[in-house]
């Protein structure tokens, strides 16, 4: 390949661009992470991060990736044998459900078409059939970045009310927080997964776990072996600002930087930018006559767009043209969608021009890959990106 000139356009879902910002802030010299200087930076991100999770309950941090967190979620608040409802949404739906078994959970998997979101009438059946409450836990992916599809948080909450079930309700927030709004405890979330990669802009590396009294309750009779993600130890040290194994430090540098970025855009502002970048995303796609993965208009998701390849044509290869040509990372089509789609990035520090600039390439890519589509995607989305 030739030497590269300009910015890489890293526009897969996630690990999303990281700003300039929170670069220099990581270079910073690691200190010592039992020192005043490090309890000062520990309460400030433990802070920060209810801030964005929307709670006034704690919230844990781990060096780790998201799946760390998965596992912590249900370590933390599970016995073997218990039943845990999960839906079949897509590729991430599916990688926490086998998480679950590994640890011997026993898990009702609600089958799905890898288009749609968790369906709150079909949570609210299951749960209302569920009279001796088996059922310990309901966990569902927020926004499934494998198909560009967001689930109901608040709807899923009301259908588990209106069965009037007990269960425990963890959500999957990965690459929904700080993109989408996402109110942990206005909606009734016992615990919410997330990481760093995403829309906190963050390298990956840090992954959270944010609880609910009710969780914490669980967890003091969970019975799940659990040892490195075991919240009790954490929450005991994060009360004066420590960890209680060497945190990431470099991290927690980026961390309050990347939250200093948030509150100054303001998390309303933060979710209409998302907004209006997902809906002049899906202009582009409608004017080039492609067809998106997600079916449901109330359920696309801002953050990620998944398109479908016109039958007979590979993802793939139309991902290895834009990087070849045009220096741009697009995501892969994940699991059964593995050739048949590709997803658009457009979460994390991002821009109207950002988006044109990569809605361009991959309208360019399409023609060069000879695919049957109509020229037209970027002025469409340049069209929505004016209007108010
Ligand atoms: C929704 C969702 N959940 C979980 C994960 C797994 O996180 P990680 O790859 O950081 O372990 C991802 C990763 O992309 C994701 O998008």
């Amino acid at each position: 390949m030739a030497a590269k000139s300009g910015r890489h356009f890293l526009q897969i879902p996630g690990p999303t661009n990281v700003p300039d910002r929170v670069l220099r802030a990581l270079s910073q010299p690691t200190v010592d992470h039992r020192g005043p200087d490090f309890q000062r930076l520990g309460q400030e991100v433990l802070a920060g991060l209810r801030w964005v999770f929307r709670t006034a309950n704690p919230v844990v941090m781990y060096p780790g990736s998201g799946t760390g967190a998965w596992e912590a979620a249900l370590v933390n608040t599970l016995s073997p044998g218990d039943r845990v409802l999960m839906f079949e949404t897509g590729h991430f739906a599916t990688l926490w459900k086998e998480v679950a078994l590994r640890f011997g959970l026993v898990v009702d998997f609600i089958p799905g078409d890898w288009r749609s979101g968790v369906d709150p009438q079909a949570l609210e059946a299951r749960l209302a059939a569920d009279t001796g409450h088996e059922i310990k836990a309901v966990a569902v992916v927020h926004n499934e970045t494998s198909t560009g599809v967001a689930s109901r948080v608040p709807e899923l909450r009301r259908a588990i009310d209106a069965a009037g079930h007990p269960a425990l309700f963890l959500v999957d927030t990965v690459s929904s927080l700080a993109c989408l709004d996402y109110r942990h405890d206005e909606w009734g979330v016992d615990v919410a997964v997330s990481a760093s990669q995403k829309g906190l802009m963050l390298p990956p590396g840090l992954s959270f776990n944010a609880l609910s009294p009710k969780a914490l309750a669980a967890s003091a009779t969970a019975r799940l072996p659990r040892s490195y993600w075991d919240w009790q130890p954490m929450l005991r040290d994060n009360a004066g600002g420590f960890f209680t194994y060497t945190p990431s430090t470099n991290l927690l540098y980026g961390l309050r930087e990347a939250l200093a970025m948030l509150r100054e855009q303001t998390l309303e502002a933060v979710f209409a930018r998302h907004a209006r970048h997902g809906a002049a995303t899906r202009a582009a796609v409608a004017a080039w006559g492609l067809e998106l993965v997600a079916r449901d208009p109330r359920e696309y998701s801002d953050c990620v767009t998944a398109v479908r390849m016109p039958p007979g044509h590979d993802a793939d290869a139309l991902r290895r043209l834009v990087l070849e040509r045009f220096d741009m990372s697009l995501g892969t089509g994940l699991g059964k969608l593995k050739g048949q789609s590709f997803r658009i990035g457009h979460l994390g520090d991002f821009n109207d021009l950002s988006l044109a600039g990569t809605l361009a390439g991959v309208e360019m890519g399409l023609g060069l890959a000879g695919l049957p589509f109509r020229q037209g995607g970027v002025a469409a989305a340049m069209e929505r990106l004016v209007t108010p």
